[in-house]
């Protein structure tokens, strides 16, 4: 019997591949025939999240014994691709929902464990992450002004997050407030807001140039109670969580990249089949034919990466920063120069949204700035190298 490990791109168990073709089943039935509605629409698919909560989309990675899947990270990583094939905008739902439960997942006691994560998993809460702020989005730690004061039986919060995705759908969304200014990173601390919360209010909704089915919006804190069991996490432990759960999310979005980039590749491929321009399907001429390879090549060399990031994930292994950061950069950006190439295959065709590939292109884009922008990912990376300066005041 050979004891070869099976590669990451086969399924990794029976589980695993009942829920790949489960999930293609359903992105072929319901998602795609919708995907270009959604964007023209600029609507949240109510109807799409409900198919992904049936089918126990929503809590892939979390352990059953708080109401989830107990999938594996590298399970979810495909699913999320999986859709972003067909449409990005849906894609989030299940990438933002786990993005808005790991501060509970990796900071939360056993017994908020308990009361949200089933929440979470089966969709009757949907989630959010709030920690960018109008002056503070890179320098998330640095900048941040929202303020959490201690009052009798817990904190009073003031302040206004942006671009929060979903924020206007989620049921309870995870904040990042200064609980201690003059502790710089490590006086900032986490909490879980409920919509209900007296004081919560969601401002204004972004107009954007892709994902347009996913809102992003502010969302203004305004004295708003937030009671002490609602605290994730110790006094100060805030922007520590914050980040171990970018270490997890990223990867999601990387995952939404590559599945854009490869719903484009697979459409650019299949037109070059079918136009003729000389005599013959364009797909034989040489230079369209380097254009293919290329971006072939770039999207297997990504998808490498990225299962192996997700991997990691699994495994909690110590470089799960700096490997879910180079799978961002790299899904990101072959995710923008697949599509760009994509469009350019179509021709006119490309530019017009009887095609999906302009819509692609668009929704490729924020995969280079949210969840950090790639210059931060080159960053983080950078200080996994040499590590981060620290002046000493000598010469
Ligand atoms: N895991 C655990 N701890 C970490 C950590 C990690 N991955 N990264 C940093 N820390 C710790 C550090 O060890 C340090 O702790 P000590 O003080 O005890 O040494 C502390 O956190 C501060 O870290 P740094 O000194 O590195 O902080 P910094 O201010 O220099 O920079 C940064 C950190 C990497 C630039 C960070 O601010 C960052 O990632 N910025 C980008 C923010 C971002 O990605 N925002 C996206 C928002 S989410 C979004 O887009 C959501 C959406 O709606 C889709």
């Amino acid at each position: 019997m050979s004891t070869a490990p099976i590669s990451l791109l086969e399924p990794q168990s029976g589980e695993e591949a009942m829920m790949l073709d489960i999930v293609r089943k359903i992105v072929a039935e319901k998602v795609a025939p919708r995907a270009a509605e959604i964007d023209l629409k600029a609507e949240y698919p109510n109807d799409i999240k409900a198919i992904f909560a049936e089918n126990d989309l929503l809590g892939i990675p979390i352990p059953s014994e708080y109401g989830g899947l107990g999938g594996s990270f590298l399970t979810y990583v495909k699913v999320v691709e999986e859709i972003a094939k067909a449409c990005a905008a849906s894609s989030l739902i299940v990438a933002v929902q786990e993005l808005g439960m790991l501060p509970v997942m990796i900071g939360g006691s056993e017994q908020q464990k308990k009361a949200w994560l089933p929440k979470f998993a089966s969709g009757e809460w949907i989630a959010a992450y709030a920690l960018t702020e109008p002056g503070s989005g890179s320098d998330a730690a640095g900048s941040m002004h929202m303020r959490a004061e201690r009052v009798e039986g817990g904190y009073k919060l003031n302040g206004t997050k942006i671009f929060i995705t979903h924020g206007n759908v989620a049921d309870s969304i995870a904040f990042f407030a200064v609980t201690d200014p003059s502790k710089g990173p490590n006086g900032i601390t986490a909490f879980l807001v409920e919509k209900q919360f007296p004081g919560f209010k969601v401002g204004k909704r972004e107009h954007k140039m892709g994902i347009k089915g996913s809102p992003t919006v502010e969302l203004v804190l305004e004295d708003c109670f937030v009671p002490d069991s609602h605290r994730i996490g110790a006094e100060g432990e805030g922007f520590k969580i914050a980040m171990k759960v970018l270490d997890k999310s990223r990867p999601g979005v990387a995952a939404q990249a590559l599945g854009i980039a490869e719903g484009a590749l697979t459409f650019a491929t299949n037109y070059t089949k079918e136009r003729m321009a000389f005599g013959k399907p364009i797909s034989q001429q040489q230079g369209l034919q380097f254009m293919l390879a290329d971006m072939r090549t770039e999207v297997e060399c990504a998808r490498l990466m990225l299962y192996e990031a997700a991997r990691k994930c699994d495994e909690g292994a110590a470089d799960i920063t700096y490997w879910s950061a180079m799978a961002k950069l790299k899904c990101g950006d072959v995710a923008m120069s697949v599509t760009t190439d994509a469009v350019q295959l179509l021709g006119g065709y490309g530019y017009c949204t009887d095609y999906p590939v302009e819509r692609m292109m668009r929704d490729a884009k924020i995969t280079q700035i949210y969840e950090g922008t790639q210059q931060i990912q080159r960053l983080v990376i950078a200080r996994n190298l040499v590590g981060k300066w620290k002046p000493t005041g000598k010469g």
